[in-house]
């Protein structure tokens, strides 16, 4: 960027992460933002020089804003998120230090939601599967693929009813789908059966989908003993974050057939997905696409935009995460 370029009234924005590219773009053309530097030793000269200077930053929940960096920017005032998710922003260190944090919700709700009964639809009946042993000349060779398990009239846990996971019971209702759920909390007027324990909502379903928020409070909330509920006829489905489920006692337990299948579009360490899950027929994966359309994240991109053009304007952002209790 040229440094005489600054925003309308001189507040300057820097882009945290890679974004999506018609963002990155708005943000070099009608804000001259900087990027900030990956390697460590550009990074830490460009905080020297400008840290001062920055007042709001742009980021996406791949990347984030941690306290390190929060300390580094003095003069923070926003953090706006493209994405719902923000548990890679440190909320807590925001608060102390008077940050706003904004987000993306509502408007990749449906999107997120049509991935998670994809998701159900395409483990459960094998699609991805068949389609490959279409592909693979087995049809003719091998005979008729093999029965599936049916979709319609299943049993569904979800954990975190929030409006995610309310877009994913409206749609399997429509399903015949029996609805139960985990969440922090019973959600009040809520049509669905709400179960206090997520290892007795497991023993209870035989799909158990995770739409969850990230973060430290939801760390492992599906493990060992989840799994071991849900049981060999039983499916997960995780669309929140790879955090919330144990990764390495999701792998044994497939690996071992205590579970029927998996779909996965969020992994703990993406983008790598674990070596063992590529060959299990059983497991769909897919690379964190859930809000990925054309027209979900051209809104998503629209609503960071207003975020930082209000945080720029009035001090205010538009649809702020909520603000962490003091510790
Ligand atoms: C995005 C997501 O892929 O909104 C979220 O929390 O996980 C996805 O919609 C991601 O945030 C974009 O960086």
């Amino acid at each position: 960027m040229s440094s005489d370029a600054r925003t309308p009234n001189n507040r300057p924005v820097l882009q945290v992460g890679p974004l999506k590219p018609s963002l990155a773009q708005t943000l070099q053309d009608a804000y001259a933002s900087y990027v900030l530097p990956d390697e460590p030793a550009e990074r830490e000269r460009f905080l020297t020089s400008h840290g001062g200077e920055i007042t709001a930053v742009v980021t996406s929940g791949r990347t984030g804003v941690d306290a390190e960096l929060m300390a580094g920017l003095p003069n923070l005032g926003a953090v706006v998120n493209f994405g719902v998710g923000y548990d890679t922003t440190d909320v807590e260190a925001a608060a102390r230090r008077g940050i706003a944090v904004s987000n993306t919700p509502d408007v990749l709700t449906d999107c997120v939601a049509d991935t998670a009964v994809g998701l159900m639809i395409d483990v459960l009946r094998q699609f991805s599967a068949a389609d490959r042993y279409v592909r693979q000349g087995r049809w003719p060779v091998d005979g008729n693929y093999p029965l599936t398990r049916q979709v319609s009239n299943t049993r569904v846990g979800i954990i975190g009813m929030g409006r995610i996971g309310s877009a994913i019971a409206h749609r399997l209702t429509a399903f015949g789908c029996s609805i139960r759920y985990h969440n922090r909390r019973p959600v009040v007027d809520s049509a669905f059966t709400y179960v206090p324990s997520r290892v007795e909502l497991a023993r209870q379903v035989d799909v158990l989908v995770v739409a969850a928020a990230g973060g430290a409070d939801t760390r492992n909330l599906v493990d060992r003993e989840v799994l071991e509920a849900l049981g060999a006829d039983g499916y997960l489905i995780n669309i929140s974050r790879g955090s919330v489920v144990d990764e390495t006692a999701l792998v044994d337990a497939l690996a071992e057939g205590m579970l029927a299948g998996a779909g996965l579009d969020v992994f703990a360490g993406e983008p790598h997905v674990p070596e063992a899950l590529l060959t299990m027929d059983n497991v769909v994966v897919l690379p964190h696409v859930a809000s990925g359309t054309v027209q979900t994240r051209d809104a998503m991109e629209k609503l960071t935009l207003r975020n930082l053009d209000s945080f720029l304007q009035t001090g205010k952002v538009v649809t702020p995460v909520p603000v962490p209790a003091p510790a």
